[in-house]
């Protein structure tokens, strides 16, 4: 297994990135990436972080995704727990359990009471991918998370266990209309307090979702991230207390087309594939 603190990165990295002090890990962090990499080989993906800086993130030894929030975004949402306390928290997409993980971690400190999540273990070998998310929560003894097998949006309703979730991470599927059904799947299960979280704004898909989200009342927040976070929220005392809490948010959104993703999908490819052949020469 290898040292949480020495992990091989990929050497690839979106070259728009410059080369940036390390982000400190918090003590949640340290925990959940021992964890994980006790029980599994990873790869470090994006160390400086890839829209903007930030990062690493991680897949799995031998897998070229999913691909894991970076830990920028981890951080991200502790500011969010700490501030809000979130009781509730419900999450589509869930890989190998590291977000999950992660927030059930810190939430568990700070009054949550439950975490769900909803994959269908389509991306990479779902399989193993669950069955990694499980070891790491049962090493952890993360007794408020439960991970569900199962496809957003049609396996929403049965897996969500409250009417009043507080937070949704809405990470599954990158598509359109996929991560619109996301949203309105969840949306009966939530409150008007209930702050949303998109990752991988960059992604087609990702915008039209925020978009739907907007067109039903949801104020939305940029949050410069590795892989770009929104933040939205129906409720305007909830909103401003967002805005206080993360300066660097802006409320104007970016525009991309296509060829971002085409470019940010090629050059996980190529990393993938230098790291398989380096790690077969190794052999
Ligand atoms: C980007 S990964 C999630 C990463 C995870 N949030 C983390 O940071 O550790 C996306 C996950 O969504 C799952 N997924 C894809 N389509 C889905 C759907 N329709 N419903 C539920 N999960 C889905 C995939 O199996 C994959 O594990």
């Amino acid at each position: 297994m290898s040292d949480p603190t020495t992990t091989t990165y990929d050497d690839l990295h979106s070259p728009a990135i410059p080369a940036a002090r390390p982000i400190p890990r918090d003590a949640a962090l340290r925990t959940v990436v021992t964890a994980l990499e006790s029980i599994t080989e990873t790869r470090i993906v994006w160390p400086r972080g890839l829209m903007n800086p930030g990062g690493p993130h991680r897949r799995l030894r031998g897998m070229i995704s999913p691909i894991s929030i970076g830990e920028d975004e981890c951080l991200v949402f502790r500011r969010l727990i700490e501030v809000v306390r979130p009781r509730h928290a419900f999450l589509i997409g869930n890989a190998f359990g590291f977000s999950s993980a992660y927030i059930a971690h810190v939430m568990e400190s700070h009054g949550g009471e439950s975490v769900v999540t909803l994959d269908s273990q389509a991306e990479g070998d779902g399989l193993r991918c669950a069955r990694i998310a499980e070891q790491v929560a049962q090493t952890l003894g993360l007794r408020i998370l439960t991970s569900r097998h199962g496809t957003s949006p049609q396996d929403v309703p049965a897996a969500a266990t409250v009417a009043d979730h507080d937070l949704v991470f809405i990470d599954g599927l990158h598509a359109h209309p996929q991560v619109t059904d996301d949203f309105e799947a969840i949306l009966p299960f939530t409150i008007e307090s209930t702050i949303f979280v998109w990752h991988d704004y960059w992604v087609p898909g990702v915008p039209q979702g925020v978009a739907a989200a907007r067109a039903r009342g949801v104020r939305v927040l940029y949050l410069p991230t590795s892989c770009e976070m929104v933040l939205g929220t129906r409720d305007a005392a909830t909103f401003n207390r967002l805005r206080a809490s993360y300066p660097e948010a802006r409320e104007g959104l970016p525009r991309y087309g296509r060829l971002t993703a085409l470019r940010v999908y090629t050059q996980i490819a190529a990393a993938y594939l230098i790291d398989q052949v380096r790690f077969a020469m190794a052999r």
